[in-house]
């Protein structure tokens, strides 16, 4: 069946605004993802004022060097850009599912109950390490079309949008590791430096 014209109108206009792109993974994504010990990855990002084009585009282009590293979550600075700029995806495999963009976001509550899980992140490759963080964060933000929202998440959302929002702060999983033995060992294995871990503890 053919679309109307109206309905092919409706889809560029959403094409345009959306920051939705193909998951299949790019062979050649758009950006390169820092690796722990690059100083872009220590940086505080700055807050972003006007919501536009150029953000989307920047969002899309995060998505594409997510989807092409089978990554569920990026933040600005582990690309280069120290914005408050952060996609997640939870739904990587399902083609009709959007992505999330976090601009600007802010944690407005924490629940008191604390979770044990096992994170990795795409800037330090194959290393998967459990960290301690509360189970749900209610938090404010911007979407991708500059609108205000509020948003209470819990389980995997409410993990990934504390690991990418540390990264707003020049923080990394691996600073939070309590098990400093297997944190050097699983370091030592995958050819990352101890001395680049910012201990928070
Ligand atoms: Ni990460």
């Amino acid at each position: 069946m053919a679309r109307s014209f109206a309905q092919l109108a409706r889809t560029a206009e959403q094409g345009h605004r959306s920051v939705h792109v193909p998951k299949e993974p790019l062979d050649q994504p758009p950006l390169t993802i820092h690796r722990l010990g690059a100083k872009e990855l220590r940086t505080a990002a700055r807050r972003i004022s006007k919501v536009d084009e150029a953000v989307r585009d920047l969002a899309r282009s995060m998505l594409l060097s997510m989807y092409a590293a089978r990554g569920i979550g990026l933040a600005a600075p582990q690309v280069g850009v120290p914005k408050q700029l952060l996609v997640i995806d939870l739904d990587i495999e399902e083609a009709a599912t959007p992505p999330m963009v976090f601009i600007n976001p802010e944690i407005t509550a924490t629940g008191a109950a604390l979770t044990t899980y096992e994170e990795g992140c795409l800037s330090i490759p194959k290393v998967y390490l459990d960290v301690v963080r509360p189970a749900e964060v209610e938090l404010s933000y911007r979407d991708e079309q500059g609108r205000p929202r509020r948003l209470k998440a819990d389980g995997l959302l409410a993990r990934c949008i504390q690991h990418e929002m540390d990264h707003l702060n020049g923080v990394l999983f691996v600073d939070h590791v309590t098990d400093a033995l297997s944190l050097n060992e699983e370091l030592q294995q995958h050819g990352f430096e101890r001395d680049h871990v910012q201990s928070i503890r």
